[in-house]
């Protein structure tokens, strides 16, 4: 006799196999109306026809779209910066302690972590940059990852830690949205009398010096939505050149108790398109749309917490720390094939690219 919790654990199942039918549609569907460099790049790497699936898809669906093979640990929110626009906001002062830090990397790297990219806030605030390198140091040495980055505002970095821990790091992005100081002062990407513009190639020609792959993040926004930053991109050449069309995350840059208020810099699809066409002969630019960003990274707060961005805000699951990567990872909001399809998995290793020092 069939009981009920069989016909409806049946039942159950076969709601998920039409769920991952329609997800696999939507994806299918996804890559071939987009024409974007990352798309192109997943497409000429397959080796079978496209009517099968790749390797790669297998590899995703087996997963479960769970593997934490790319994470951005957010340590701090402090900030020495006031950018108008920042998605990520000084909210709360909380570091955790170094030890409980390099504990949720390993549990990380247990579940299948490969890269780590370290941001904030500014990465360089905390302890003077010793907490950010000290965990360089702990990922790669120890935790013997394929890749370990970081993303800074550039101002804080001094070249004695490249001196510390440059050998441990493999690619350093530094965020520059503009090449006129004055943009950059207005839209709050500047401290004082410093130049940002000064400090963007003094820790380019470190990078040269020390073996650092250098990139760069710019994010438009109706301040620098006219410029033309392909000459100057040119001769800085980044291995990656990140271009970001500026995102509002409610309780951060919009909406109720956030910190900062970025409507005002808030541009359109076209005019992100136009900035992109104006820019097409910069190899290294790779594009990342509102669309293509928001669920496609893996974010952990201070806490350790992954935070979900599918609502247009960031809602934390609970901390690794206290239920495992497993459990918090399923509240992470997570797409991985959207992330395969914004070009997320790369050449992110040091050792392997072609670097000309
Ligand atoms: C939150 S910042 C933290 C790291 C560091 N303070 C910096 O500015 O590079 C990480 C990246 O997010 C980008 N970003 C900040 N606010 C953004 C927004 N509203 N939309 C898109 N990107 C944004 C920054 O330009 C930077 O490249
Ligand atoms: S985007 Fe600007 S304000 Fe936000 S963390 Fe980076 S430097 Fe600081």
């Amino acid at each position: 006799m069939v009981t009920s919790s069989k016909i409806s654990s049946t039942f159950a199942a076969m709601l998920m196999k039409i769920r991952s039918i329609v997800s696999n549609l939507f994806t299918s569907v996804l890559m071939l109306v987009s024409g974007s460099r990352a798309q192109q790049t997943l497409f000429t790497t397959r080796t079978s026809p496209p009517k099968t699936h790749s390797k790669e898809e297998k590899e995703i669906s087996d997963s479960q779209l769970t593997t934490p093979s790319s994470v951005n640990y957010h340590f701090t929110r402090q900030c020495n910066y006031k950018c108008g626009f920042c998605f990520h906001t000084a909210k709360t002062s909380f570091v955790l302690p170094i030890d409980e830090a390099k504990k949720g990397l390993l549990l990380l790297k247990q579940a299948g972590m490969e890269k780590i990219n370290f941001s904030g806030g500014e990465p360089f605030v905390h302890q003077k940059g010793d907490f950010l390198g000290l965990l360089v140091k702990y990922c790669k040495d120890e935790l013997k990852l394929a890749s370990v980055s970081i993303v800074s505002n550039g101002s804080l970095i001094k070249e004695t830690w490249f001196q510390k821990y440059g050998d441990y790091l493999d690619i350093l992005a530094i965020s520059c949205d503009s090449f006129d100081e004055e943009t950059n002062k207005a839209i709050g990407r500047s401290q004082g009398r410093k130049s940002h513009l000064d400090n963007l190639h003094k820790v380019r020609n470190w990078c040269r010096e020390y073996k650092v792959a250098f990139k760069i993040n710019s994010v438009v926004n109706t301040f620098n939505v006219e410029e033309d930053m392909s000459e100057r991109i040119s001769v800085l050449n980044p291995v990656r050149w990140k271009v970001f069309q500026c995102l509002l995350i409610e309780g951060e840059n919009a909406g109720e108790n956030s910190l900062r208020e970025a409507e005002k810099f808030v541009i359109s699809d076209q005019q992100f398109q136009d900035f992109l066409d104006r820019h097409k002969s910069i190899k290294c630019l790779v594009p990342e749309s509102n669309q293509k960003m928001k669920d496609s990274y893996l974010i952990l707060d201070e806490y350790m917490r992954f935070l979900d961005c599918r609502e247009g805000r960031k809602d934390p699951s609970k901390s690794i720390l206290d239920v495992g990567v497993e459990e918090a990872i399923k509240f992470s909001g997570f797409d991985e094939k959207m992330f395969r399809i914004r070009g997320g998995k790369y050449v992110w290793s040091k050792a392997e690219m072609k670097l000309e020092w």
